[in-house]
């Protein structure tokens, strides 16, 4: 069928070759073989992305919900970064990586609760010119488009093209709400029906706002599906980790060291899964002391430590998130060892009051002492560990500025519109999954450390589980102390 709503190819037309006689057109349109839909069975996230929707549902009763895919965004002129739809509507939907650019979920009140809709542009008929002349949509450039009764089956939605949500935006009045991070186009076009609606109140609207709260918090907790998403994300991020390992002697002998751990990981990423859940940090010598290192230009010397933080997102886009540092010899230093270890502790302390019942901040307080107590001891701040710890001196943070966890899960940050509450002030339960990722940096300028610590970063980074009376570790078989971590580039 025929789809309007396919996007006008974006101008090419000083360089368009396609012909465009009604001879060609007529002549490409024809001599295809009857399209066959494959089989599919519902995929195994269709029945947690329904229990999501109906927990969504019961917090906005009687509200029209709108939640769009985005579209792909422009990196440069007519070429885009590889599409990943908003987080928010691959956990209602359960489409992943196959998601189709421009979709929309829409959940309209009903007497039962919400019906919940799809909106996407199916695969477009040979009757079009799409399919041949459209660079952006069309099959001949981008592959074909699965059809409505396709993705129905598969994720268990209703499912319409993409044309119809025009009546849908028809209806929109003060009672309708968006993510409006989702996409731009459709929260424009929503805020102007809203505008034209007598009982809308304003284009701030707070319900938006309420429901990407929302939709965060319903992440907090992870369902059976997500957590066995994670093991396989962290599971998926070790053989990349092992991958650098193996490939160091190359990576050494590079001028641009760090790229090639960046292109070994990465590597790994597209084979296992989606692609990486963030831009991987290759930061060797000095460069860890970047926190964010993600340029990777530098080399990779023998007798240097690297710091690598990198995960795995799957197609599903549940994203691990691990940072090991490793000496690039194969043996840590005496002074880097003691720092390595003083982490590591910092991060076994954390660990081991992680329980239902605590709150999320307790675990960065309990690597925070750990950290004020060996900065202390090494004699670098100016006052006890104790007086460090008092909230109004705090110098020992001058050497990890950056708090000890964050919520992971689809998003590497996960969780974000989350209140604070809910988050660094909440408690923690059962099925939570959280970084714990201490670190020190001495940058190599830092004159308030002695000369044998400035340039040295270290940071180790696992993600957790809360459990029924404690925590799992995920990441705990990539190798974590000094000793298992020489082991493992002597393996290799
Ligand atoms: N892995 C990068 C971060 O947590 O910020
Ligand atoms: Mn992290």
């Amino acid at each position: 069928m025929a789809d309007s709503a396919t996007p006008a190819p974006r101008a090419t037309t000083n360089r368009s070759t396609t012909p465009q006689s009604s001879g060609f057109s007529d002549y490409i349109s024809s001599g295809w073989a009857e399209r066959v839909d494959v089989d599919v069975v519902p995929r195994d996230q269709a029945a947690f992305a329904a229990d999501r929707r109906a927990r969504l549902s019961q917090l906005h009763t009687g509200k029209r919900l709108i939640v769009p895919a985005g579209a792909a965004k422009v990196r440069s002129n007519d070429t885009d970064y590889p599409f990943r739809a908003h987080s928010t509507f691959a956990h209602l939907t359960g489409w992943g990586s196959d998601a189709v650019a421009g979709s929309v979920l829409v959940m309209e009140p009903s007497a039962s609760g919400h019906t919940a809709t799809l909106y996407f542009r199916p695969a477009a008929g040979r009757d079009t010119s799409e399919f041949y002349a459209n660079p952006d949509a069309g099959e001949f450039w981008t592959g074909p488009r699965p059809s409505l009764s396709n993705v129905a089956t598969d994720l268990g939605l209703e499912t319409r093209p993409l044309v119809d949500f025009e009546a849908v935006l028809d209806l929109v009045d003060g009672n309708t709400f968006i993510v409006r991070d989702g996409d731009r186009d459709v929260t424009d076009q929503v805020d102007g029906r809203r505008l034209l609606s007598a009982d809308s109140e304003s284009l701030e609207n707070d319900g938006d706002k309420d429901l990407s709260r929302d939709l965060s918090e319903l992440r907090l907790v992870k369902d059976a599906f997500e957590v066995s998403e994670m093991r396989s994300a962290v599971d998926a991020t070790q053989l990349g980790f092992n991958d650098v390992i193996a490939d160091l002697p190359n990576i050494v002998e590079h001028a641009r060291g760090e790229r090639l751990v960046e292109g070994t990981f990465n590597r790994r990423a597209r084979a296992e899964g989606n692609t990486v859940g963030y831009d991987t940090i290759a930061a060797s010598g000095p460069h860890a002391c970047v926190l964010h290192w993600t340029r990777n230009d530098g080399p990779v010397n023998p007798g240097d430590l690297i710091l690598i933080d990198a995960g795995i997102e799957l197609d599903s886009y549940y994203t691990a998130d691990i940072t090991r540092t490793l000496p690039i010899s194969g043996t840590f230093t005496e002074i880097q060892r003691r720092v390595y270890d003083a982490v590591l502790e910092a991060a076994d302390a954390a660990f081991a009051i992680v329980r239902p019942g605590i709150k999320f901040r307790d675990v960065h307080a309990e690597a925070m002492r750990v950290i004020a107590e060996k900065t202390a001891e090494w004699g670098v701040l100016p006052v006890s560990a104790e007086e460090s710890l008092l909230p109004d001196n705090q110098y020992h943070r001058r050497y990890m500025v950056h708090g000890t966890s964050h919520h992971l899960g689809i998003d590497v940050h996960d969780c974000a519109a989350a209140r604070r509450d809910m988050y660094l002030d909440g408690v923690l339960e059962p099925g939570m999954v959280f970084t714990i990722e201490p670190g020190l940096y001495f940058q190599p300028d830092d004159i308030t450390v002695p000369e044998e610590y400035r340039g040295i970063g270290v940071r180790i980074e696992d993600d957790i589980l809360v459990t029924d009376d404690g925590a799992e570790n995920l990441s705990v078989n990539i190798p974590r102390t000094a000793d298992a971590v020489e082991a493992w580039i002597a393996r290799s």
